[in-house]
């Protein structure tokens, strides 16, 4: 009796650990590399909201946001912006707040896209528990191109079948056994997408433009559905776009209606996404090691007091070096200052097809993601300049310099600067560049970029005056120093200068606000490590700046003082024919994190002030503006919301998506000289 009884017992006790076992929905996907978008949502979705850790992120967020010069003013920014950006964050952080989640998966998702609901690519909330553990992705990239007679349309990408076998070698098969063998993904590319989920395609393009975030013009939020490329650390690559990677597990499948090449019958495919796991994510196989590997704060997620850890061993996160849209430069806090967007899907490895990378000859001069080509004319020199980051900023500064001498000296007297998704990067590398393309004049020497302000809230005013009194940052690691700025007319502060008095108040959408005098310029002559020639390298009409639209932050610096002050042509790639096409986005003027502030925080010994910023327990990033760039056309108005409309929007044939070399000598022919 005892005996069954007992063996019952074991039988019961094994039958609970099975099952037990199979309902853990994270050991469904533990030690995979590619699964089911449901079952990694089946994974997310299964913890509960945690109040005291929710109530942490939106204290971190809240607070944090005091320092991010552009809450007010994104409000309601001014016209064109108005329709794109009116979001008001503290209200809607108050909402988050009071309101109940299924899952703190869905709780993620509100806080995301609120933040990205600022279409502001600094201002962005990351938490790397959820946001790329796993990109979710179709083998399909699209493309929008446009016909003889003018008319656009959704297309599968043409070299959609030579990426994805490629990239997915071990995957594609799942894709094509789930469609009809009528129907084979390598001869799919260029087929026409009639619909997309039962409806006209542009109604995905739209919806997606509503949550991708990082852009105020729509043009580009649309774009952002297409795939693009890049040309970054590990070269050439490509960006397969929304629509086939998104950063979470959104979609399980789509149903398309396709048209293929030259015929008129249609076909109905139906096809599931696959998510992969992120080569950065740390790996898990149960519930409790997927929390425990992923989602607690890392080293780096919080700031650290300057005087007990030294700037040069002070940790940046993995986490932030993974989202910041340029190529990670150094794992140590950062003393040079950028502009840098951030974004939910990290820089692409993806390889551009062979047959889409330039064989044209390089010429000398590259570096980390930039690279100079010659065209076959030998008069149009190309630069290809996928971030101001991704290598040493002397490295960067030696380079375009050497570069663009060696274009010249070769004979070239056009330049094409081409910064598609150039997220930005150094400041003063976009400065620079500035300076040498058009030589010294009133708008390069001193100031080649925007001058700036700072917001002026009670805390930053508190930690500039322990700065000063206690002599706390000898080293001038810290944003607040009076000593890294200068005053409008250029002059630099003194140690004891107190910059953030008096503030300038300002009423923005109704609010009271306040931020710092104006400042002047702080690159030159010591942020330069190159000496900039005496001479403009090239003449300002004989040179164009292409992208995608996807240049921000310190591209968005460069592009602007270069169309705006030297009236330089830019051109978009790609768009719909009736948007109005925007050559950059996200402007800013410096960005930074969370963990920069809590440095600042803990360095001026404010932690216990009770507006100071909590740390942080999930492994996430909150992204600022730190300091925000006056406008070219009304100094008095910050550029971020001023319009930066294109000269040209160039359409896409299926001969130019894609193809570098095919975009840059059409666009030689239409902007700039052609010979030949
Ligand atoms: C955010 O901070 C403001 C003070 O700046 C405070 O009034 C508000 O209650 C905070 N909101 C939340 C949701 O914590
Ligand atoms: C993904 O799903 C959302 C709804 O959850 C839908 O709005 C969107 O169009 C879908 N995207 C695609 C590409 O199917
Ligand atoms: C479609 O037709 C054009 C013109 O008739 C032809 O050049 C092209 O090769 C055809 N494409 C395919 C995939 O059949
Ligand atoms: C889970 O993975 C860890 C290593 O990360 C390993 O030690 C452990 O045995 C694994 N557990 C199971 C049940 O596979
Ligand atoms: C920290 O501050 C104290 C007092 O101001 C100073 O003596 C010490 O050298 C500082 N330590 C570091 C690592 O800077
Ligand atoms: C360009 O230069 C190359 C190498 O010097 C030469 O072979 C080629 O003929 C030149 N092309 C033109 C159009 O001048
Ligand atoms: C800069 O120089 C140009 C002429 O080269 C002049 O028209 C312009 O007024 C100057 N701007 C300033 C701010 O001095
Ligand atoms: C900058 O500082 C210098 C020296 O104190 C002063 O003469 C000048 O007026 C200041 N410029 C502005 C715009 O405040
Ligand atoms: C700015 O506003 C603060 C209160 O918000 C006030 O004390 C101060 O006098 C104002 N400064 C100026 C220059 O108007
Ligand atoms: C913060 O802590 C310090 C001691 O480290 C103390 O002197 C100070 O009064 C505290 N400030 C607040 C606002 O609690």
């Amino acid at each position: 009796m005892a005996t069954t009884i007992t063996v019952l017992f074991f039988a019961l006790l094994l039958s609970a650990f099975a099952s037990t076992e199979a309902l853990d929905p994270c050991a469904t996907i533990g030690g995979q590399k590619w699964v089911f978008p449901k079952d990694l949502r089946a994974c997310f979705t299964s913890f509960a909201v945690n109040p005291v850790i929710k109530q942490n992120i939106v204290e971190v967020i809240n607070k944090t946001l005091a320092f991010h010069t552009s809450v007010n003013y994104e409000i309601s920014a001014p016209e064109p912006f108005t329709p794109f950006v009116h979001e008001d964050l503290l209200k809607d952080l108050s909402r988050i707040s009071a309101q109940s989640y299924p899952s703190d998966y869905d709780l993620h998702i509100d806080f995301s896209r609120t933040l990205k609901r600022l279409n502001d690519g600094h201002c962005v909330w990351i938490n790397s528990c959820y946001v790329s553990l796993f990109l979710n992705f179709l083998p399909i990239p699209l493309a929008l191109l446009t016909d003889s007679n003018g008319i656009q349309s959704v297309h599968i990408a043409p070299a959609a079948f030579a990426v994805a076998s490629a990239e997915f070698s071990d995957e594609i098969d799942v894709w094509q056994e789930a469609l009809p063998p009528t129907i084979q993904l390598e001869t799919a590319s260029r087929y026409l997408l009639l619909s997309i989920d039962g409806q006209d395609p542009f109604v995905a393009v739209d919806a997606n433009a509503l949550i991708t975030g990082s852009f105020q013009p729509l043009g580009t939020r649309q774009n952002s559905f297409f795939s693009s490329y890049q040309f970054g650390a590990s070269g050439w690559t490509y960006i397969m776009g929304d629509f086939a990677q998104q950063s979470l597990p959104l979609n399980d499948s789509v149903t398309l209606v396709v048209q293929r090449v030259n015929e008129s019958t249609t076909d109905t495919i139906e096809l599931p996404y696959r998510a992969r796991i992120n080569p950065t994510a740390v790996s898990f196989n149960d519930s409790a090691s997927y929390r425990a590997n992923n989602c607690l704060p890392i080293v780096g997620t919080n700031g650290v007091d300057l005087n007990e850890t030294a700037s040069s061993a002070a940790p940046i996160s993995e986490t932030v070096l993974k989202f910041q849209q340029q190529p990670p430069i150094s794992k140590t806090f950062p003393k040079e200052r950028i502009n840098v967007m951030l974004d939910t899907i990290p820089l692409s490895d993806i390889a551009l097809p062979p047959s889409l990378v330039p064989t044209i000859p390089v010429i000398g001069g590259g570096f980390g993601s930039g690279q100079f080509y010659m065209l076959p004319d030998n008069i149009t020199g190309i630069f290809a300049l996928g971030s101001f980051g991704g290598d040493t900023i002397d490295a960067m500064m030696s380079g375009m310099l050497q570069g663009l001498v060696n274009l010249k000296s070769l004979g070239a007297s056009q330049l094409i600067v081409d910064v598609s998704n150039n997220g930005g990067g150094f400041i003063c590398a976009a400065e620079f560049l500035h300076r040498i393309i058009v030589g010294p004049k009133n708008t390069t020497v001193p100031q080649a970029g925007l001058d700036t302000k700072a917001r002026d809230g009670p805390l930053a005013r508190l930690i500039v005056q322990q700065i000063i009194e206690n002599n706390l940052d000898p080293d001038q690691d810290l944003l607040y120093n009076p000593l890294n700025w200068r005053n409008a007319t250029n002059v630099p502060f003194t140690a004891d200068d107190d910059w953030l008095l008096p503030p300038v108040n300002l009423t923005i959408n109704g609010h009271a606000d306040a931020f710092s005098q104006r400042l002047g310029q702080e690159c030159q002559p010591n942020g330069f490590t190159s000496t900039p020639p005496d001479n403009a390298l090239f003449a300002a009409e004989n040179v164009v700046i292409v992208s995608n639209g996807r240049c921000a932050s310190s591209c968005s610096l460069f592009s602007i003082t270069m169309a705006k002050e030297e009236g330089v042509k830019t051109v978009v790639l790609g768009g719909k024919n009736d948007v109005q096409q925007a050559y950059c986005g996200t402007v800013g003027g410096e960005s930074t994190v969370f963990s920069e502030v809590d440095t600042e925080v803990k360095t001026a010994r404010l932690k216990n002030n009770t507006l100071a910023p909590p740390d942080l327990m999930v492994n996430g990033v909150q992204g600022i503006t730190w300091r925000l760039g006056f406008g070219i056309d009304d100094p008095t108005q910050p550029e971020e919301w001023q319009p930066h409309p294109a000269s040209l929007n160039l359409l896409l044939t299926p001969d130019l998506v894609n193809n570098p070399v095919a975009i840059w000598t059409n666009i030689t022919q239409q902007l700039l000289s052609a010979k030949n």
